[in-house]
């Protein structure tokens, strides 16, 4: 157990100025808290050890108003039984992996079945419902460090993982996440964060207006279970290019080869050339949102299909009547099926080596 933890065991306390901890309640015998970051623009961060997930973030439009950007919901019933993506760390393996199986060193793994013929974010017990060790992080800004030991064969994956995720909350509105792992036999991970994104604010409209910019001259064709064909193709002249910057439902039911584009669920091969790899832009509260990856992909999922947000309920609906596209993903990770693709870049992690990546979500306001 924690410091941070032993010190919230009488309810909520203050640690030190910039992060405030609150226990939210027990699930399966752990504490769950959250942990709330604020930076010195008086701008919030939110964030529980359930899932090492993002609840919250809080910042200004530019007529000052705040509002949550993300589709997380602040209450206990809302973080352990609604959607459990939503905000959280994805692993061991995020996104699919064909036929829930993979063959590394001649051992074939088989995995739970929990998306169609696939295993989907890890499976059905993934990191994104543990509770996740704490650590507040004294330092310049404000930031959390959660850390899980994955045993051997969990969800049917070999090793002990050792991962870590740091949250820092900068002073330019800046959520700096920082995975780390490490493993005692070779296996494979592949880690992202599935925050769903509104900048109207949570609850006050749709995505379809937000214009996105998406630095990727390539994405990963899919097949009919929504796994990579292997191909790399080119987005030029397909409703998958946003190297200029379009509204994200400007192809949304068009007619596009035999059949009408139903949104955006597609892993983007990343240039890589420019240090921001992709802008959010919502033009009424001239919000914007840059992300920043050492990730050779990006997930963009537009929110295609939300019915959780639906059964949390009215009170916590975090989207008007819990429609479809209320929320954006942009999931910076490995392709997909990388275990199962030899030509897309390795997800392999072995002995002695470290896991290391950052993405960062920064956020900031355009006038015009
Ligand atoms: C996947 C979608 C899935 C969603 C669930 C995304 O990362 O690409 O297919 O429906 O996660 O939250």
């Amino acid at each position: 157990m924690t410091f941070s933890m032993l010190i919230c065991s009488q309810g909520c306390e203050q640690q030190n100025d910039n992060v405030e901890i609150k226990v939210l309640g027990e699930h399966n015998g752990s504490e769950i808290y959250t942990y709330t970051l604020t930076n010195k623009a008086g701008n919030v961060l939110k964030v529980t050890n359930f899932g090492a997930k993002i609840v919250s973030i809080e910042v200004p439009d530019k007529f000052g108003n705040m509002d949550n950007v993300t589709n997380g919901v602040d209450n206990f019933d809302a973080i352990i039984k609604g959607d459990l993506y939503g905000g959280a760390t994805i692993g061991r393996f995020a996104n699919r992996i064909a036929n829930a199986k993979f063959t590394l060193d001649g051992v074939e793994y088989t995995l739970p079945v929990n998306n169609r013929p696939n295993t989907l974010h890890g499976g059905p017990n993934g990191w994104y419902v543990k509770a996740w060790d704490a650590e507040i992080l004294k330092g310049k800004n404000p930031a959390v460090k959660f850390t899980y030991v994955s045993p051997d064969m969990e969800e049917g994956f070999p090793g002990t993982i050792t991962a870590s995720i740091t949250y820092t909350w900068t002073d330019k509105n800046e959520v700096i996440i920082d995975y780390s792992a490490t493993t005692d036999k070779k296996t494979v991970i592949n880690l992202t964060n599935h925050a769903y994104f509104n900048l109207h604010g949570t609850g006050k409209g749709y995505i379809f207006e937000h214009i996105l910019t998406l630095k990727a001259s390539a994405y990963t064709p899919l097949n009919e279970v929504q796994i990579p064909t292997g191909e790399i193709r080119p987005v030029k002249g397909t409703p998958y290019d946003f190297n200029e910057p379009k509204t994200i439902g400007h192809h949304i039911g068009e007619t596009y080869g035999d059949a009408t584009f139903r949104g955006y669920d597609d892993n983007y091969v990343l240039d890589n050339k420019e240090k921001v790899n992709a802008i959010v832009y919502e033009p009424k509260t001239g919000r914007v949102m840059e992300i920043i990856t050492d990730e050779p992909g990006m997930q963009f999922y537009s929110g295609n299909s939300m019915a959780w947000i639906r059964s949390l309920g009215e009170e916590n609906n975090a989207a008007p009547q819990g429609n479809i596209r209320s929320g954006l993903a942009l999931e910076t990770q490995h392709f997909p099926d990388s275990p199962n693709q030899p030509d897309f870049p390795s997800t392999v992690l072995n002995p002695g080596q470290k896991f290391k990546s950052r993405t960062i979500y920064r956020f900031s306001i355009r006038d015009n």
